[in-house]
């Protein structure tokens, strides 16, 4: 009686089986992108998705503060107009963009990208399109973000992929 069981594995088992990982691999990715089609994130669907930044007296008139929304640096400032925020990861090439309130310009140190700090718009340097604004509301002595103004603008953007 031969207790030995011997298994031959071929060149071509062994790419049949690789072949298989890899269309498993690419599956699930097609999965996946169907499953946010037909499930997209709150703030895909342009719902409210309530983050506190802060109290208020955290940041008085001419200071900003940096916070995390969607998973995005972004960036919460009071100008004497009063509070404003937005994403603040530079269309350009993905550099955190700061408020200068002495200039009054939201600055991209990278290439000295600059940004109006009313709009987002683009007023100096590189960049190629404004930073995404962020709907706000102050309720009980601290400010909210609740959406991205425009998730349609951000899905537009490369550096904030998955984040609206
Ligand atoms: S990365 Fe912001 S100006 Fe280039």
């Amino acid at each position: 009686m031969n207790d030995k069981i011997t298994f031959t594995i071929t060149r071509r088992r062994v790419t049949e089986v690789l072949m298989g990982l890899v269309a498993l691999f690419l599956a699930s990715g097609a999965v996946t992108t169907i499953l946010k089609y037909l499930w997209p994130k709150a703030s895909e669907k342009g719902e409210s998705i309530e983050v506190r930044i802060g109290s208020v007296d955290e940041v008085p008139v001419g200071s900003s503060k940096m916070f995390n929304f969607n998973g995005k640096a972004s960036v919460l400032l009071q100008t004497p107009g009063g509070f404003r925020a937005f994403g603040a990861v530079c269309t350009h090439l993905g550099c955190i963009a700061q408020w200068k309130p002495d200039e009054n310009i939201l600055f991209c140190p990278c290439h000295i990208g600059k940004f109006d700090p009313n709009t987002g718009e683009v007023v100096a340097g590189p960049p190629p399109s404004k930073l995404p604004g962020i709907d706000i509301k102050v309720n009980d002595g601290a400010v909210f973000a609740i959406k991205w103004k425009d998730p349609d603008y951000v899905k537009t953007l490369t550096m904030y992929a998955g984040a609206a």
